[in-house]
């Protein structure tokens, strides 16, 4: 009890004294400043134990106690102070001047487009002057069109639609506005050695599990999603993704490869269940550039689909695994709250 007011007081001190510094308090438990309520990855983690840790790092849909405004809620791994892959500091932006109807005349973002992006790769834009895209429009095979609605272009740039992160240009994404990217979280329930499901001791619910993914650039856990290529259908990219990093399907011979796919099409052609349709909280948004994403759950109910099929990482994946579903497990981006979902959905251990 006594360490309880004392904490309190300890967060009214704080809170005073940004009040006096005239900065908002967002309310995180633990960080006061909302960048700081990013991932602990940035700068990037080198190693990281699969072992789910008991206090996760503040995570707005479960540890909030003070109410911020929802575009600043799903907007703190995009204003993470440091830009990563790279030594950039964003302008660091507080959560009452997240949205861009805030006028706020000292905002100066930081200008920001990865060389690897500036090299001019198939994947990436050109810079806009010599290049005018069809923005909110399907724009030959590129899909510029935002799951959010119609965004704003100012100056002939696109704004990001939950407001400012700090970073002007496009970071380390190729397309000015939405990137899409789809993520495939497939599941079964954890079983005894008599298939018998195992409930969790505390919330006496089964657990999932899930396909997971270390991913190589930053070496967090994440779902085994990917970019929509221009053109593809939705569905194929998420079976074609979960197959190349989940499955290492690009380092087989093509026989080996035709029978993987056989094998896992039946569960992916199922309608799955769609779990997130929208903007992603990724750290390499910008005011310019984000991410957008379709998760879907495929679920294995008898274990003997894909729970049966040998995992092995592949391309952008350093390592796959099975992990269980649990809300304590960090994951990349805005992944914990699509697990969170799909755990609710099926009435499973969150
Ligand atoms: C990843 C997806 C992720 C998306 C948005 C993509 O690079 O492959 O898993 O949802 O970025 O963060």
């Amino acid at each position: 009890m006594v360490h309880l007011v004392r904490r309190r007081d300890w967060i009214g001190r704080i809170r005073l004294a940004l009040t006096l510094f005239g900065l908002p308090f967002t309310g995180c438990t633990r960080e006061v400043w909302p960048a700081i309520c990013c991932s602990s990855s940035y700068p990037f983690r080198t190693s990281q134990s699969i072992r789910p840790i008991s206090t996760s790092y503040c995570n707005l849909h479960t540890t909030s106690v003070w109410t911020m405004p929802s575009s600043a809620a799903s907007h703190l791994k995009s204003r993470c102070p440091q830009y990563p892959g790279s030594k950039i500091k964003r302008f660091l932006v507080p959560d009452d001047k997240v949205g861009w109807s805030q006028n706020w005349p000292q905002y100066n973002p930081v200008s920001h487009t990865d060389p690897s992006v500036e090299k001019k790769p198939v994947w990436a834009d050109p810079d806009i002057g010599s290049f005018s895209p069809k923005f909110n429009a399907v724009d030959g095979a590129v899909d510029r069109t935002s799951f959010e609605g119609s965004y704003k272009i100012e100056k002939g740039k696109p704004l990001n639609p939950h407001g400012r992160t700090g970073v002007t240009g496009r970071g380390l994404l190729g397309r000015w506005g939405p990137n899409h990217a789809a993520d495939p979280i497939v599941t079964r329930w954890k079983v005894d050695a008599k298939q018998a499901k195992i409930f969790h001791s505390v919330s006496k619910r089964p657990i999932l599990q899930f396909v997971s993914i270390k991913r190589k650039d930053c070496g967090e856990w994440a779902i085994p999603g990917g970019m929509v290529d221009p053109g593809e259908q939705v569905s194929l990219t998420l079976q074609r993704e979960f197959s190349e990093e989940a499955l290492n399907s690009l380092a087989v011979p093509s026989s080996e490869r035709a029978k993987i796919s056989e094998r896992i099409s039946k569960l992916f052609k199922s309608p799955g269940f769609q779990v997130y349709k929208g903007c992603v909280d990724d750290p390499r948004n910008t005011d310019n550039a984000w991410m957008e994403t379709v998760a879907v759950n495929f679920h294995d109910e008898s274990g003997n689909s894909v729970s049966e099929l040998p995992l092995q990482a592949g391309d952008d994946a350093g390592q796959v695994q099975w992990v269980d579903v649990d809300s304590s497990f960090p994951l990349y981006a805005n992944h914990s709250h699509f697990l969170e979902l799909v755990a609710k959905e099926k009435k499973a251990h969150w």
